[in-house]
């Protein structure tokens, strides 16, 4: 099934975007990530004046990724002379991500995008590393604290760039804010937004090295953004509570790594998917595979991304409708015992002590707090819990 849509009156091949990240780092890179097939390309954040990265600057946990890369490699004046021009080859939109130190000179910047050939435009909010490490590289320059609870700057900025460019224009919320996420929503709306993109990384965060007591990260004190799927319930839930009050296109992004992560965006309310950490760790082939699988996804379902787009806000509407909002008596899970393979994960993770394993697994109902985790953990999926049923 094609996944091919329209916004507004860009044609996009499917609802994948690359997000703004090392994929986005210069014209060049753009037109060779082009090759994967993905609808768009965001570029990294495009400013005046590119600061080099503090080195080394990415770290690998289990479920996620942590890096402190400040801004695209080129000045925002060879983007307009010539990357521009040669992401475009590559024959997706390219959506231009850039900063400006003032309203005024993002509205300059998103003009010269246009004209460089942008085929959208997009403004980030907050990125949780960066302010520390202009200090530490130019230190004249002394930054204020973010402003996390006034989304006010931001309202001034979406209000001047909307009056500079005619382009399709995305805001790009940060996960730090993501106590307050609805008035941010609304400010970039009120000022005339036509998409949100939720979310940028989390943080700041860090790691350290026990062989060294280092920091991992570079900079003057190894803090970073968390990315990758570490990140995805906290900006899942961000798009969900968006969707569930506004009617905005979502582009969901955090921790998309296979399609069921991007259906979960999308049964949260997301109509486009943004993907970023995956194509760092396992290359632009992960992007394909990720888009081959969506569709066979469609397919194999026989629904379409409308279909599905809020399933889950209607699931909660049912939960209420219903009186499910506040189960709190235990349901056993249902057992396929023609499914156990006897290994035992489900015992070791039952807390309650409710469930023993000889050569099937048997669950006592008395004792089972039916919190539902052994059903998560079993890799057969021989236990189901049936509460929403
Ligand atoms: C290495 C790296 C560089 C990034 N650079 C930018 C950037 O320049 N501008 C921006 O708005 N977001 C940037 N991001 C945030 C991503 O676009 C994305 O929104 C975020 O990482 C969550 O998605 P993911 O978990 O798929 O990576 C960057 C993320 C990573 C990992």
């Amino acid at each position: 099934m094609s996944l091919e849509f329209d916004f507004k009156g860009i044609r996009l091949k499917n609802p994948v975007i690359v997000t703004a990240g090392e994929h986005g780092r210069d014209g060049k890179t753009i037109r060779e990530v082009a090759a994967s097939g993905v609808g768009a390309i965001t570029t990294k954040t495009i400013t005046n004046i590119p600061l080099p990265d503090p080195l080394p600057c990415y770290a690998k946990i289990d479920n996620g990724f942590l890096n402190v890369v400040l801004s695209a490699v080129h000045p925002a004046e060879q983007w307009f002379d010539t990357d521009m021009a040669e992401a475009k080859k590559g024959g997706v939109p390219v959506i231009a991500n850039f900063a400006g130190s003032s309203p005024s000179e993002s509205a300059e910047l998103a003009k010269k995008c246009e004209d460089a050939g942008a085929d959208m435009i997009e403004l980030p909010t907050h990125c949780p590393h960066l302010a520390e490490n202009i200090e530490a590289q130019i230190p004249e320059i002394k930054l204020p604290p973010p402003e996390i609870y006034d989304p006010k700057p931001f309202y001034e900025t979406v209000k001047a760039v909307r009056k500079s460019t005619s382009l399709p224009l995305i805001g790009k919320l940060s996960a730090i804010f993501h106590l307050n996420t609805k008035n941010w929503v609304k400010a970039g709306v009120d000022a005339g937004l036509d998409a949100i993109e939720v979310a940028d990384t989390l943080g700041p965060v860090m790691l350290i090295d026990i062989a060294t007591g280092q920091p991992k990260l570079g900079g003057p004190r190894g803090f970073g953004g968390l990315s990758g799927g570490a990140l995805k319930p906290l900006t899942l839930r961000m798009v969900f509570e968006i969707a569930q009050d506004f009617d905005i296109t979502i582009i969901g992004s955090g921790g998309i790594s296979t399609y069921k992560d991007a259906v979960e965006y999308i049964m949260a309310g997301a109509s486009m998917v943004g993907v970023c950490t995956v194509g760092h760790l396992k290359g632009i082939g992960a992007y394909t595979k990720l888009i081959k699988d969506l569709e066979r996804y469609f397919d194999e379902n026989d629904t379409t991304l409308e279909e599905i787009r809020g399933l889950a806000l209607k699931k909660v509407e049912q939960r209420k409708k219903k009186g499910l909002a506040a189960i709190t008596k235990p349901l056993p899970p249902e057992i396929t015992a023609e499914r156990c393979n006897a290994c035992g994960i489900c015992e070791r993770s039952c807390i309650y002590g409710a469930i023993t394993v000889d050569d099937v697994v048997h669950v006592d109902s008395g004792s089972c707090y039916g919190c539902g985790l052994c059903a998560d953990v079993c890799p057969k999926h021989a236990l189901e819990m049936t509460y929403y049923k």
